[in-house]
């Protein structure tokens, strides 16, 4: 049977979430341990899509799932191919709608099945206006960080309209991931920011003071200044609460994260849910903080070591 795979990583945002909408610096980073598989194989009929969130006919996929239908679409029809005789599985470790890059990981993951399905080379310029174009349908406003990610693979220092910088985030410490368990709303959360910047333009001093946090956090991270960095996330998580863009369970777990010894916390991604981000200088306080965060009701943790 003829068939073909794709693979993609989810990503985190470490800071700069929402800010770098408005062309602030955001920095983010690949997280391996939470990826996609897309595999695409030769089944008579219309185009299925087998997933999670949704199994049956691709025409027939409910609208949240639209980025990723009219993704396919698009591919197929760039490639001169009727909507049959294809099924596209997708195995993902990355929970949906939790501001870890998922919708970009799979689109990314579905065009590189596709690519390799009908034996086509694709290059990485290709691969990312098709994910941007993706994510636009997804998010509306995208300031296409996630898109970078899951394309490249690598940290990255990025601004919207710029471009990115590859970062060395090799640091002395650990990230502990921890899922509320709570869907984020990362449309509804631009849109959110967006509104409030429309109402309140002072609060335009929170998203450029996000970009001053964002710059300062580069310096920190070159010359491997822990707690400096720590800290600087915190105030990023107190602006991005003000933002109303964070979620009870969220700074609860940033608390619970703090009093277990992290010298930093945030909520990453697009908030109103999703995933909360901790600091820990080694691996003994990381299980800590992630033992006395699955206790607080913690979905999934993970813990992610920053050195190579
Ligand atoms: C979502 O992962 C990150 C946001 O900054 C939106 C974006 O960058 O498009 C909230």
């Amino acid at each position: 049977m003829r068939e073909s795979t794709g693979e993609a990583v989810g990503k985190i945002i470490l800071m700069g979430e929402h800010a770098v909408v408005y062309n602030m610096p955001a920095i983010a980073l690949p997280f391996p341990q939470a990826k996609i598989i897309t595999r695409v194989y030769e089944k008579r009929g219309p185009v299925k899509i087998m997933s999670d969130l949704y199994k049956g006919d691709l025409l027939g996929a409910p609208d949240r799932l639209s980025g990723l239908t009219i993704l396919i679409s698009k591919v197929m029809m760039d490639f001169n191919q009727p909507l049959m005789d294809l099924s596209i599985e997708f195995k993902s470790e990355i929970p949906p709608e939790r501001g870890m890059g998922s919708s970009a990981a799979v689109a990314a993951s579905v065009v590189r099945a596709l690519f390799a399905y009908f034996q086509q080379p694709l290059s990485e310029a290709i691969l990312l206006s098709y994910v941007d174009f993706a994510e636009k349908i997804n998010h509306g406003n995208p300031s296409g960080l996630d898109a970078r990610i899951t394309v490249l693979e690598q940290p990255l220092m990025f601004i919207k309209g710029r471009g990115f910088t590859s970062i060395n985030l090799n640091l002395n410490g650990y990230l502990i991931a921890a899922d509320t368990g709570i869907k984020g709303k990362t449309k509804e959360a631009v849109a959110h920011v967006q509104n409030r910047l429309a109402k309140q333009p002072d609060d335009f001093y929170d998203i450029k003071r996000i970009g001053m946090l964002v710059n300062l956090a580069l310096t920190t991270i070159e010359q491997q200044e822990l707690d400096q960095l720590g800290a600087l996330m915190n105030e990023n998580h107190t602006l991005l609460k003000t933002l109303g863009v964070s979620h009870p369970l969220l700074d609860e777990f940033c608390q619970v994260a703090l009093d277990h010894g992290a010298i930093g916390a945030k909520l990453t991604g697009g908030g109103m849910g999703g995933v909360m981000i901790a600091l820990a200088k080694n691996l003994i306080t990381a299980k800590n903080i992630a033992s006395a965060l699955k206790q607080a009701g913690a979905a999934k943790i993970w813990i992610h070591q920053l050195e190579d």
